[in-house]
């Protein structure tokens, strides 16, 4: 079996590509882990300047894997290995560039919030169905979404759940640049290649101005798993769970 995240460095630009694809890339708990290791050795390499997150084509992440959360939701309860993800995308010095096609669901859309810069094929579309599973956003984006496309705009988002194109979300600030799905991984690999060979110092004193203190950032991240983990033990939470599992293609 292929291992479901696949790590490969490109010089100074580490390539973190979920490879889950007969699940449109899910993530499982193994999943994150592996993806918080890659990103925290990034942040101790001198060598690596820029990590590329990526998916498979036409799959960038259909969000949490629903099997997990109903095994939560039926006692397990929920595990630090997505939590330690978003802490390791928000406290991150290492610039990220994403490469989005196809579906980006759930925290396959609030993770965008964490890059630098994201590049994204014509035919992706972004959304956080995380109230239709009576559940709330994550990933502090409570917080940025608002942040970056207005209150308006990201209510839309964030609890409606309505989905947005490539090109609306390059028209919300999310996303840089569309480009054609057979385009996607190079242009994404080129951005990411410009940022690894910018002067090291700089780079890493601008981007942290930028981002300014992460601790408000990483306190939201808390916060909302703390309405989450509670959320998820409801009975809605469990039903919409096993109605998915269950439903019938
Ligand atoms: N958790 C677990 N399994 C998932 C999954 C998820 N988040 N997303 C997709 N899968 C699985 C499907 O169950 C299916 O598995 P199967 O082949 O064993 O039946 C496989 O991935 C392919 O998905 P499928 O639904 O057949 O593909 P599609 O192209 O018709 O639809 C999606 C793709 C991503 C739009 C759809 O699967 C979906 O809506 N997934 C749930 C997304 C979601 O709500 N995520 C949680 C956000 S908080």
């Amino acid at each position: 079996m292929s291992d479901p995240v696949v790590v490969t460095d490109e010089g100074g630009v580490r390539i973190v590509r979920m490879n889950r694809p007969e699940k449109k890339n899910a993530l499982t708990a193994a999943m994150y882990a592996a993806m918080t290791q890659a990103l925290r050795e990034a942040d101790t390499s001198d060598a690596i300047r820029c990590v590329m997150i990526a998916g498979a084509p036409g799959a960038f992440c259909a969000g949490n894997d629903i099997g997990d959360f109903l095994a939560a939701a039926m006692g397990g309860g929920l595990d630090t290995h997505a939590t330690d993800f978003l802490r390791a995308l928000a406290q991150g010095r290492t610039p990220l560039v994403a490469a989005v096609g196809g579906a980006a669901i759930g925290i396959g859309t609030t993770m965008l919030f964490h890059c630098d810069h994201v590049v994204a094929a014509a035919d992706a579309t972004l959304s956080t169905p995380f109230l239709k599973l009576a559940l709330i956003p994550e990933a502090a984006s409570t917080l940025l979404a608002p942040q970056r496309m207005g209150h308006a705009r990201a209510f839309s988002l964030l609890a409606m759940g309505r989905p947005l194109t490539a090109a609306e979300a390059k028209d919300a600030g999310i996303v840089n640049t569309v480009v054609e799905p057979g385009a996607l991984d190079a242009a994404a690999l080129q951005a990411a290649q410009e940022i690894a060979a910018l002067p090291p110092g700089a780079l890493a004193t601008t981007r942290e101005l930028m981002r300014g203190n992460t601790d408000e950032v990483t306190a939201r991240i808390d916060a909302e798993v703390a309405h989450f983990a509670k959320l998820l033990q409801s009975d809605e939470a469990r039903a919409a769970f096993q109605a998915f599992m269950a439903r019938k293609k």
